[in-house]
């Protein structure tokens, strides 16, 4: 298959590209495209061919569910039934945006995109793209992270191209990505709701609007022997190559491990905060970004844990980062990429 890649600028969409992908689903062909979290590979929704050719492409379990995007709030009856009055109060919070609903499905919805349940994960995304195409592709677009099984998500069009290229129809290149790591999923079908996959709408952003809010305890428990409710959170996703550690503890403490333990691997590299890039000297060092600012630490962290897959790194000594707010988030992926490897100094 060969891939064609376009180029559409958020702030100008080209209508006539954008038709253009949309006829792709509309023919059960695939479609790479931005959104605010990650670069999604979408197929219709509806089509249970289209499903099966996301799982192929990306090289996925069928039996992981994939996510529907809508782009407007009147699509939602056809695919959902028994929205809560919980549900809508979130969805009036935050969406468009960041965030996935769990609920039941109505028959439309085909068990091939929903691996087989009868609840379907929907989200509305607000990147101008992204809703263009959605409403052009038909209005229901099953999207996955537009990465190979396994591999970190892709913020960037080259790493959606290195990963799906000669594997779907088109990518629509949207730039940089804004927020980086995938979005939040609540469960909505639980009588509380419950986080499967903290993002960047926070546990404290959803106790706000619902009072009380539950998280899954197999994402709190590295060690939990239970089976996550969001499938996808069984693989070791958000893999890089190399083998990593995560070095916790007090900031001295850490350098100072790290130091050593840099010195016993060849072809280390260190991943640590811009304040703390002069505790390294002599070593390789990836600059994730402020302490003080964890968006800015999500957005850089997956183009930072592929630059080490690209540079061939064998060994990374990760700093622990904040874990409040999008925290929560960063340090989710963070422990997974690093198969729960944690060095408490
Ligand atoms: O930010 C995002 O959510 C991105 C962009 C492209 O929208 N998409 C994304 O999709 O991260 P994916 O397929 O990489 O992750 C979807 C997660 C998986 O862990 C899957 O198991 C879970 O959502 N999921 C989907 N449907 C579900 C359901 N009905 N019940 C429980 N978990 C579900
Ligand atoms: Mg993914």
């Amino acid at each position: 298959m060969i891939t064609k890649t376009v180029q559409i600028d958020e702030n100008k969409i080209d209508e006539s590209l954008i038709k253009e992908a949309g006829e792709i689903i509309k023919q059960g062909g695939l479609v790479a495209f931005p959104t605010e979290t990650v670069y999604g590979l979408g197929g219709d929704a509806l089509n249970p061919e289209s499903s099966k050719k996301i799982y192929a492409a990306k090289g996925r379990p069928s039996d992981n569910p994939l996510i529907v995007h809508i782009y407007r709030l009147e699509d939602l009856d056809r695919i959902v039934k028994n929205v809560s009055e919980d549900a809508k109060k979130v969805m009036d919070a935050f969406w468009p945006g960041p965030l996935t609903l769990i609920f039941e499905k109505t028959d439309v919805v085909p068990k091939e995109t929903t691996g087989g349940l009868d609840t379907v994960a929907v989200r509305f995304p607000i990147h101008p793209t992204a809703m263009a195409f959605i409403e052009a592709a038909g209005g229901f677009v099953a999207a996955p992270s537009a990465n190979l099984s396994g591999r970190p998500s892709p913020t960037l069009a080259k790493y959606v191209c290195e990963d799906l290229n000669g594997r779907v129809d088109m990518i629509i290149d949207g730039g940089n990505i804004p927020i980086g790591l995938e979005s939040t999923i609540v469960d909505m079908t639980s009588e509380v709701p419950m986080i499967l996959r903290p993002g960047f709408v926070s546990k404290e952003m959803l106790e706000e609007v619902l009072g009380e809010v539950k998280v899954d305890p197999t994402i709190l428990d590295a060690n939990s022997t239970e089976r996550p409710k969001a499938p996808g959170m069984r693989y070791r996703h958000y893999a890089p190559k190399a083998d990593m550690a995560i070095v916790r503890g007090e900031d001295e403490k850490v350098s100072a491990r790290i130091n050593e333990m840099a010195k016993e691997h060849k072809e280390c590299t260190v991943i640590c905060v811009d304040e703390h890039v002069k505790d390294y000297p002599g070593l390789n060092i990836k600059n994730v970004g402020s302490a003080k600012d964890s968006n800015e630490i999500a957005s850089n962290l997956y183009k930072i844990l592929r630059e080490c897959d690209d540079e061939g790194v064998e060994f990374i000594l990760s700093e622990s980062f904040s874990d409040k707010g999008i925290g929560a988030a960063v340090m989710n992926r963070l422990i997974k990429a690093a198969g729960h490897k944690i060095i408490d100094v």
